[in-house]
């Protein structure tokens, strides 16, 4: 498969090596505003590296990978979906849900595939969570709990990470988005939205430096999120999930498991804990790249498995990038108008 990659900068070096790497892809051209940036990802491979974005749909390529800011996600998955191409784009997948609609509108127009890069689906600690889940470990789902911060502005390099409208928001489309898809890929399908934000500590217009709110799946289970700007210790998500008979909880960075089992309600307790040392080393040598090169390898491998029908993988689809941003959006107007908001179920974008 021939991939082109929009946007070279930290992740779409990531991406790049990722597809340069695997045995069954090709990178055929990678684009971005800055020639250099273009030409380091393609180095070695004979891979166009251009500036321009009617220049880089004119080359044959099968799939395109977006990593470029996310107020230029449009008219990148907009061109490369017309143009017929399968689409993996980064999160979060517009800044609006108007945009993003439009973006899943076409790639069902052109039956391809569009895919979103919520990674931390292939992050050992949630992927432990999901499975523990999955195979009845903590037994019936009775909640979960989510959050993701970090200590907001200082974390920025540019302008468009954080300012809206550029941004789309500020740590509900940052760290929150991830965390609002990892409530949806363990919960099911989110329908209702109650939440509270504020911008009081940063004060960017449009941009919340902290969202507290409630969801709830289709079978009534909630899960309470929280996504932050000011989080003292530094980038850090966790999800819990309790059911009937225990506990099981994903964290990061460092990745950590825990999990408490029980045969019964008030029986004894089992307890399991994963610490991962070889990704804290890793990690410490070659730093969270590592750990986000790793998840992109994943992600691409199922990628190609979709594009080639077989969609019982764990990559989000399209309608799990429209939903996350619909929840975000959501919670505004939850914040704004005291009303738990009513989101219609979208389930599986391709099967
Ligand atoms: N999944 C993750 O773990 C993760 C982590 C960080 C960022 N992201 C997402 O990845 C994307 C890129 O983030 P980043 O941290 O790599 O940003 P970055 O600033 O490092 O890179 C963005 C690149 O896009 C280029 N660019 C700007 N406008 C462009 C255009 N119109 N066409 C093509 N290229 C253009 C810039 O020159 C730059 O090289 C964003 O969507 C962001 O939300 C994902």
């Amino acid at each position: 498969m021939r991939i082109g990659i929009i946007g070279a900068g930290v992740i779409g070096q990531l991406r790049a090596r990722s597809v340069r790497e695997h045995p069954s892809t090709e990178l055929a051209a990678v684009l971005d505003t800055s020639v250099d940036a273009a030409a380091k990802a393609a180095e070695g491979t004979g891979a166009h590296a251009l500036t321009s974005l009617a220049a880089f749909l004119d080359v044959a390529m099968d799939a395109v990978i977006i990593s470029s800011p996310v107020h230029v996600h449009e008219e990148a998955c907009l061109g490369a979906l017309e143009r017929g191409r399968h689409v993996l784009c980064e999160k979060p997948l517009s800044n609006t849900v108007e945009s993003c609609r439009l973006i899943v509108d076409a790639a069902i127009r052109a039956d391809r595939i569009l895919a979103v890069g919520f990674n931390l689906r292939y992050y050992p600690s949630i992927k432990f969570v999901k499975d523990s889940i999955d195979e009845g470990l903590i037994g019936d789902l009775d909640h979960l709990r989510v959050f993701g911060g970090h200590e907001g502005l200082p974390k920025f390099r540019v302008d468009w990470q954080y300012k809206a409208p550029e941004s789309g928001g500020g740590a509900m489309m940052d760290v929150g988005i991830h965390m609002t898809d990892v409530a949806r890929y363990l919960l099911g399908e989110i329908t209702q939205v109650y939440g509270v934000m504020s911008e009081s500590v940063w004060k960017v217009p449009g941009s919340e430096d902290n969202a507290v709110a409630v969801f709830r799946n289709a079978k009534g289970i909630p899960a309470t999120y929280h996504a932050t700007w000011t989080e003292w210790k530094g980038y850090q998500f966790y999800v819990e999930a309790y059911g009937n008979l225990g506990m099981v909880r994903g964290f990061y960075a460092p990745m950590q498991n825990l999990l408490i089992t029980q045969d019964r309600p008030t029986g004894p307790r089992k307890k399991k804990r994963l610490l991962y040392p070889e990704i804290m080393l890793r990690e410490k040598l070659k730093s969270w790249h590592s750990t986000a090169l790793q998840s992109f390898r994943g992600e691409l491998q199922d990628f190609l498995a979709m594009t080639e029908g077989r969609f019982d993988v764990p990559l989000a689809d399209g309608y799990a990038g429209l939903r996350a941003v619909e929840v975000a959006a959501a919670v505004r107007k939850s914040s704004e108008t005291g009303q738990v908001i009513h989101l219609p179920v979208l389930g599986r974008m391709h099967q």
